[in-house]
This record gives structure tokens, sequence and C-alpha cells, in this order.
């Protein structure tokens, strides 16, 4: 029988997607579940990179496509971006064969890495990273970057992106910090919801050409395991994985997300992929998950290959499978995934249901998407792509994440005609501005991309009216190198007298996933030797720290003037930076996680108050202390908050709670209004305080406003030891700024 899929609209999607179901053969059905990466299809030697410029084998695609029904295919080829009419092309040639030359004629849906804007396309607009967008804590600022980064996806003819990450950022070590919104499980949630709704619409109407399908991930407790170190085993209770790690997931699912990605790691012993309690329990029942469930990239295989829980490729299938996957990012060998699948349901091993439910729900997705009445957009549809209004938002998100951390003297804002020295292997490149996944995965690529931004020493010479550059280091200067480049660090150092100030831009090199993993968390040697020679020479150092996660810095702190985190700012960060320097625009950013002292206490503001024992007086110094370089949610401004009035009424459920906020100082800023609550007495140990509410207001010199919160008690709960969320009566203390209200429940 031969069925074209266009054929049977008419009927409801739920509907139209089991008639589709009902005429598929085994094999069309597993081919759905596939996914590829987009190399396996190009010409080239071998399926894990192609020849450039990339080109499509068309056996290979017809292979895939026809003959193994592939259903998705992800990814850019040989890591490195393509233009808009390139991808068009591409989208263009696969679909084709999908919807003219295969029975079912179903387009393939392609997904793609789109991580702080459109990833992977050489005219993107890059926001900051999600860190960066936390730190604005103006989740106007998320909204914005999704709702541009679906508009640039689908321009290229991409109707799916591999994002938000929503991982806690529980642990600075974890090298996927800047892909997430920090250690707060609140600021998690608001920040991923507002991504969701600008990826697919405030309805999910995820056939809308400017709307893409979002894939909230890696489901769940990846981002906490024991070592730090990417994809490293995790011991997480499940009152944890619950309390902190669960609802940022749970809301994003509340949200309609329609794909979900599954963590790649192993908790308590269990591999995600393989778990039926997490996969098919906890996200598709008690989540009432009914979208796709992704695996990540190999971790199907790596249930055999790393894991070892499975005793070859076709036990691990049978496993993931059965556990709940969905769709298998395979991302090369798809013939054994496929041919080895159809063997597990012709050998009962994996039920022909469980197919079934896999298939139909990616078939929703498909005709949910509109694929297939239009497989591929049109590029004509779309002239905004890389367009200066798109940037303005870039540029107002980087300069409201730039968060201030010392203002010594308020020797900032400068003078313009200020002596400048800049100095640092982060001062004049593209790429560590912007970080990973940025025209290409590790961002290694990006300097060949953006030529067209300024780096942080460009946007100084154009805001400053003298200023001079000397790296003095570089990163591929560190280890032995650096010792033979002595002579570039010495001049650096020699320049710092003779100007006035020295802006010291260190940081981190570009990196994500593996390649990130550390022994250290602190600044690298290198670096803070430079920081410690700059600093005895020079008459003044502001130290501009460019990085995904908060590398230590407690030996070179006192020795600067100022210090300002920018994190990941994106292709506007070395315009916003020279905007805060120069006091054009005032910083409002705060730190969306704590800022560790020692790389032995990384203990997270909502900590349990025995983290805070500090030892008799006279006794022992136990080292037990509290002490963060510097505290989530802290940020200074170029004026001052004063917070009074603080009032707090309940009525039945709801908690209203105000705060009067004024500007004492003699500039406008934006100042991010905090509220927390901080259960005195619990039957589990409570945490110190919990960030429950947050507003960003703009306020003008001397201007007062008062902010309201309206709270639900059930905001208050917890976890108790069964796993279940309860709120006990007692006293909270309710706190914002200066401020504090005791509530009795
Ligand atoms: C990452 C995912 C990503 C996928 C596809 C994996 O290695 O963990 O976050 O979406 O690759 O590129």
């Amino acid at each position: 029988m031969s069925l074209c899929a266009l054929s049977i609209s008419g009927f409801s999607q739920d509907n139209r997607a089991e008639a589709l179901l009902k005429t598929m053969t085994l094999e069309e059905k597993v081919g759905q579940m596939a996914q590829i990466t987009i190399d396996v299809i190009g010409k080239g030697p071998n399926p894990y990179s192609s020849f450039e410029p990339f080109e499509i084998d068309t056996v290979e695609l017809r292979t895939a496509v026809k003959e193994y029904h592939v259903g998705s295919i992800l990814n850019t080829s040989n890591n490195r971006a393509l233009t808009l009419k390139r991808w068009n092309e591409v989208i263009s040639e696969i679909q084709d064969v999908a919807t003219k030359e295969t029975r079912t004629k179903i387009p393939v849906i392609y997904g793609i890495d789109a991580i702080h804007g459109a990833t992977y396309l050489a005219e993107a607009t890059m926001f900051p990273q999600n860190i960066g967008l936390a730190a604005t804590f103006n989740p106007d600022y998320a909204r914005k970057m999704a709702e541009i980064c679906a508009y640039e996806t689908r321009a290229s003819g991409i109707p799916w992106v591999l994002s938000p990450a929503l991982d806690l950022g529980a642990d600075p070590r974890f090298s996927r910090q800047q892909e997430g919104f920090g250690e707060d499980p609140y600021l998690v949630t608001v920040m991923g919801e507002q991504v969701i709704k600008g990826y697919e619409g405030d309805y999910n109407d995820i056939n809308n050409p400017y709307h893409v399908i979002s894939c909230p991930k890696h489901f769940l407790g990846y981002s906490t395991s024991l070592s730090g170190k990417d994809r490293t085993p995790a011991y997480i209770p499940e009152i944890i994985l619950r309390e902190y790690h669960l609802p940022p997931f749970r809301k994003a699912i509340e949200a309609g997300a329609n794909t979900v990605m599954i963590n790649s790691g192993i908790i308590n012993g269990v591999s995600v992929h393989s778990s039926y309690d997490l996969i098919t329990k906890l996200l598709k029942q008690e989540l009432g998950f009914d979208g796709v469930v992704v695996s990540d990239w190999n971790d199907i295989e790596n249930l055999h290959r790393r894991d070892r829980i499975a005793k070859d490729d076709k036990e691990a299938i049978k496993i993931a499978i059965n556990a709940g996957i969905d769709m298998s990012m395979i991302p090369y060998d798809y013939k054994k995934f496929c041919n080895g699948l159809v063997e597990l349901v012709n050998s009962g091993e994996v039920s022909m249901q469980r197919i079934d439910e896999a298939v139909l729900r990616i078939l929703k997705l498909k005709i949910k998407t509109g694929l297939l009445e239009n497989p591929v957009t049109s590029q004509a549809d779309y002239s905004k792509v890389g367009s200066d209004e798109f940037g303005q938002y870039a540029y107002y998100a980087a300069a409201e994440s730039i968060t201030l951390l010392k203002n010594k003297d308020n020797i900032l804002p400068l003078k313009k005609d200020s002596k400048i020295l800049v100095v640092g292997p982060n001062a004049d490149n593209m790429r560590t501005l912007n970080g990973s996944w940025t025209y290409s995965w590790q961002g290694e690529k990006t300097d060949e991309f953006a030529g067209r931004f300024n780096t942080i020493r460009e946007a100084l010479k154009n805001t400053f009216s003298n200023v001079d550059f000397i790296a003095g280091v570089s990163y591929n200067m560190e280890g032995k190198y650096y010792e033979e480049n002595k002579d570039k660090f010495d001049k650096a150092v020699a320049a710092s007298k003779r100007a006035d100030v020295v802006i010291l831009c260190l940081g981190e090199n570009t990196y994500s996933e593996k390649p990130g993993d550390l022994n250290d968390l602190t600044l690298s040697d290198m670096q803070l030797e430079l920081a410690t020679a700059i600093a005895d020479n020079a008459k003044k150092v502001i130290l501009v720290l460019n990085e995904g996660r908060p590398r230590i810095i407690r030996k070179i702190e006192p020795e600067m003037d100022a210090i300002i985190q920018i994190y990941l700012p994106g292709n506007y960060g070395g315009d916003a930076l020279a905007d805060i320097l120069v006091g054009k625009v005032n910083p409002s950013g705060k730190l969306p996680y704590n800022y560790p002292s020692y790389p032995n206490s990384l203990v997270n503001y909502y900590h349990k108050p025995a983290e805070e024992q500090i030892a008799a007086e006279g006794v022992y110094n136990y080292e037990s202390d509290y002490n963060p370089q510097y505290e989530f949610g802290f940020g200074l401004s170029y004026t001052t908050f004063e917070y009074s009035n603080m009032k707090v009424s309940r009525e039945n459920e709801k908690i209203l709670v105000s705060v009067d906020v004024k500007n004492t100082g003699k500039v406008g800023g934006k100042e991010v209004v905090q509220l927390y609550s901080s259960d005195l007495f619990a039957s589990m140990t409570p945490d110190m305080k919990r960030l429950r509410r947050f507003s960003k207001i703009n306020l003008k010199p001397q201007e007062k406003k008062t902010v309201t919160f309206e709270l639900m008690i059930t905001d208050l709960a917890f976890i108790n030891a069964d796993g279940k969320s309860i709120v006990e009566a007692g006293d909270f203390e309710l706190g914002i700024g200066t401020e504090k209200v005791l509530l009795t429940l």
C-alpha cells in the first residue's frame, strides 16, 4: 500500500498520528526512533567527518532515510557553523528524499544544539550563556534569547533545538556550569520556563514558523557528580533529586515542553538511560510528560561500552527502550540500532506496544510541528537573522548580566581619558567572550565567524581615548611553553607601571562536557602569577573575570581595586563591559551562584546550618565556617539602595510580602529585589535560606518604589524523608535586603 501522509489530514492531530502509525511496518517504526548525526550522510571518508565544504552524499542519505527509514538527524557537519543559505539547501535536500522518495513520506525531524543563540548558524545572534542570563535576574532576557534563537533556527529550516539545559548548577567544578542558570532551583525554574515559552510560544504552537520545539535537558541530576567531572557517577538521594533538581523540569513539563533529553550520567549506580524509574515512572507517569524522550549522544551504546550494564549493544538497546527512551541519538551506527531493535521486537524482548508508544509520540510531534505540511521553511520569510535589532537585545542582556563584585574607593566608573592598559588572555578574542557552543562545539572556531564584533580590547578602544594592549600571557602558553615566553609576560608587567589603570582580563578558555573537566578550580597558575606581578607594579588594577564557572581567586582578590564578573557574555560582551567601565551603564547583575573562596568549601547558599559551625573560641580552627568569596545574589551598583518598611500579611493560603526600596545615590540604577525564606526549625534540618521570589526594578536617583510579592503557603514546603512535599507549622523568617519579618504558620 502506498500512503501519502498528507492525505490523512482532517483528523485531529492524535487521530492522524494513530492512523499513520497503523500503516507502518516495524522497520519503518524503528527508523522513526533513530537519530543520526549529519556527518553520517556527508561526503567524506567516514561517518565522523565530512569533506569541506559540506555536501550530502546522496547514496548515504538514501540508505539512511529510504532503506533504514531514519526519522531524525542532528548536529552540524565537521563541528562548524553553516550559513543560512547552506542550511536551507541541506535541509531541503534531506526533506526531498524523506517526503518524495519514501513510502510513508514522513519528513525527517532535524534537531540542533542552539545553546545561547543559534550555535551552528554562521549569521547567528549570540547572547550571553545561560549563566549570564541568570545573572540578569531578568526573565525577559531569557525569553528574548529563546525567541531570537527560535527565529534564527527556524530560518535555517530547523524546527527543534536541543536546549535549555536545566541542570542545577550546584557544583562549580562541573564543566557545563555556563549552560545552566546557576545553583538555585527557583531561579533555574523561572528562567527555564521563560526559555521554553520563548522557543515554543505561549501556547506551544510549534507549527508557528517562528517557534521551535524545546528540549529541556538533561533529565535528571546531570550536574552534580561526585568527582565534579562530566559523566562520572553521581550519588544523589531521592530527597535531594526532588528538592533541588526536579522543580525546573516539573515546571518545564507544565510549560508544555515537547521533548526532553536524558542525563548521560549514572546516579546511585544506575545509568540514567537504563532507569525505568526515572524515565517512565517519574518523567512520563508522575510528571505526565507526553512528548518525545530522546537519549543523549551515544548513550544507549554507553550502557554496554562505558557502563557495562549490558553485555552487548543489543542488550543495551533493549534496556534503554524498555526504560522509556523514545528516540536514540545513536548517532553513527544506525544500522546496528535499527536491525537490533527489529530483532528485539521479533523475539519479544521489546514489545510492539512499547514501540508504538514511542513512535506515536514522535509522529504526534512531527504533525504538531507542521512538518507534514511544511517540511522546510523559506529563507525569504526571515529577514531579521543577525540583524541589529536582534543584536541590541543580546547587548542589553550582556549589560544586565555583568556583575560588579568589588569597587574599592569607587574606582569605577573610569574617566574617558584614563590611561588604560589592557592585559590578559581574555582581552582580545571573541572566543572567550562566548564560550563553548559558539559556531562550534568547544567554541574554538568563534573568531572565524565573529570578526565583526568587538573584543574587550576593541570595545575599550572605541570607548576610551588612551588604551594600550599587551596580552602578557595566552592560553596556548600554559605549561612549559609559558616558561619559554616569559618575555611577553615581563613586557606587560613593565607597561603596567605606566598606566593609570590596568584592566586585567582573566578567566578560562572555552570548553564544555569532557574537555572541560578540571583538576583544580583555582584560576590557572600562569594567570595568578600575572595578576600578582601586575598588582605589584600597577597603580590600580581592575580584574575582569571572563569564565564559565567561578575559578578561585582568593589569593589575588585583596590586590584588586575592582572586580567585575562578565561570565560568558556573548558577541556584545566587550561593548557592554566598556559601557559599564565608563559609567554609561550602571551594573545590575547578581551572582547566580556562591563564588567559592576555597576548593574544599564548595557550599551552596542554601546550605544546612551544620555547614556554618564555627569552632568554639580558643579551641581549634576547624576551617568549617561558611566562607564564600561572594554570595549568591550579590552584586554592586554605582548607586546605593535602601530597604525599609517590610510587611507580611496572610490570607488563607496566600502570603503577601511588601517592601520599600529607595535609590539613595546620585545615578539611576536597577536593583534585584530578592525575597528569601528561612524555616527556623523543621523535622528535617532546614536550609539556611531559600530564594522564593525576585523582581528587577529600575529606580531614578532618590526614587522609592514598593515591591509586593505573592507567595503561596506551599512555596515554603520541603521534601521530607518520605519524598513528599510538606509544609510544617512553625516560625519562618522572611527576608528582603536588610529587612526581616517573622511569619508563624
Ligand atoms: C550533550 C548534549 C547535546 C548532544 C548533541 C551531548 O554530548 O550532552 O547536551 O545536546 O551532545 O550534540
